[in-house]
């Protein structure tokens, strides 16, 4: 590996699944991250590394290997909260994003939410951070608002205040960048704002902390969610960050053996954070392959991956741009936006259009991307999608904007 400036990051041969061909002989060209990471080979390792000299479950044993267990998976969500400037007791491991919501959703959200309360959304959210909201304001009697986006994929920020006015909404829970759109919201300010109108917030980083430095403690919201298999980690692991004030005043979510400090015939006492809101043995290789992620992540540097998408995005918006009926959705600015780009060509479906570009070996996503509030609110039933990461090169683009040209002479066009 040798990441030495953005433009410089030349790290495909590190992951060893990108060296597979596609049906025309050539090494594929992975452009579905967003959906999920490959992952480097150190990441691999350390888990199969873990498997082979050190497994024994966490917190439990007094002997030698049970405690090189805890000191790995500790270590890792030391490291993991450090990363993303959390802190270590509110750093928790949920099975993924969508888990991390719910857990919200449930232990924040039946404590809080009651009837009349309102909890705000947006149409850019993905599923996860849309029907956890649904299940529980149907519960309590709550309504769910949304915020809108505009034509050119930006969220309505100027409905906001008006919404937050009515004094009724207690939670706003709001996507870091758009898996659909690629939009960066500004949810520092977003969080600053909830705060001002009494309400708590959300942030869901899945799609962020990927691909973007990210300071939570900067974000200032109450909880702010992730997923491990985006950020070139396993899949099975996520996080969620909380305000220690809050986590420590939430009921757990789920219960079972390691969240409990006792267990009476009657009732029970809780385990401190973070271990409160972790029931159940851990995902301990789990959290060991994060952490050797976020360490890659970390020697390559997040201003330097940051860079390196925002350059496979420029390219790909520009090669894009050249073919005819192709549409881009999503802001154009690139300050605003991270890099997953949807688009359609008029004249094939989305299906069609990945289907023909595996025929060359690129590997796109077509669908609603768990969107579909957004894909409604874009007037389209579904739109292919390209999302690069830190192993993606222009080489890559170039061959998603050949094969465009491939599935438009199938098509006739
Ligand atoms: C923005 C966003 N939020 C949440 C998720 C859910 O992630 P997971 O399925 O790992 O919980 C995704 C996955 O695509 C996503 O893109």
């Amino acid at each position: 590996m040798n990441p030495v400036t953005a433009s410089a990051v030349d790290v495909k041969a590190d992951f060893p699944v990108l060296k597979r061909e596609g049906p025309d002989g050539r090494p594929i060209a992975y452009l579905d991250s967003a959906a999920t990471s490959q992952k480097p080979l150190s990441v691999i390792d350390a888990m199969s590394s873990y498997y082979r000299n050190s497994n024994a479950n966490v917190h439990r044993g007094v002997y030698g290997l049970a405690q090189e267990a805890t000191d790995l998976f500790e270590g890792a969500r030391e490291r993991v909260g450090a990363f993303v400037g959390g802190e270590t007791p509110t750093t928790i491991f949920t099975r993924n994003a969508t888990e991390a919501i719910n857990l919200v959703a449930y232990a924040w959200g039946r404590e809080h939410i009651g009837e009349g309360d309102e909890v705000l959304i947006t149409h850019m959210e993905h599923h996860s951070n849309i029907v956890p909201w649904q299940l529980l304001c149907e519960e309590r009697g709550a309504k769910l608002r949304y915020l809108g986006v505009t034509e050119d994929g930006n969220l309505r920020l100027d409905e906001l205040d008006e919404a937050l006015a009515s004094g009724r909404v207690k939670m706003v829970a709001v996507v870091h960048v758009s898996n659909v759109l690629g939009t960066i919201n500004p949810v520092a300010e977003i969080a600053a704002r909830a705060r001002a109108a009494g309400a708590a917030c959300l942030i869901d980083g899945s799609q962020a902390v990927p691909q973007l430095p990210v300071d939570v403690a900067k974000i200032g919201a109450d909880f702010y969610v992730w997923t491990g298999h985006k950020a070139l980690g396993p899949t099975g692991i996520g996080v969620l960050h909380g305000r220690r004030d809050v986590l420590e005043a939430m009921r757990p979510f789920l219960g079972g053996g390691d969240m409990i400090a006792s267990v009476g015939f009657e009732s029970s006492t809780w385990n401190e954070l973070p271990w409160k809101f972790e029931a159940g043995t851990s995902p301990i290789a789990e959290a060991v392959g994060l952490g050797a992620a976020i360490d890659y992540l970390a020697e390559i540097g997040m201003d330097a991956v940051r860079a390196h998408e925002r350059d496979l995005t420029a390219h790909a918006l520009e090669s894009l741009a050249r073919i005819e009926g192709l549409r881009v959705f999503g802001p154009t600015d690139l300050d605003l936006r991270g890099g997953a780009v949807s688009f359609e060509v008029k004249g094939i479906h989305p299906h069609d259009l990945a289907e023909i570009c595996d025929r060359e070996g690129v590997c796109i996503r077509a669908g609603h991307h768990c969107a579909q509030p957004l894909m409604r609110s874009m007037g389209v039933a579904a739109t292919a999608r390209a999302s690069f990461h830190v192993y993606n090169t222009r080489e890559d683009v170039d061959r998603l904007a050949a094969a465009l040209g491939s599935a438009r002479e199938v098509f006739g066009l």
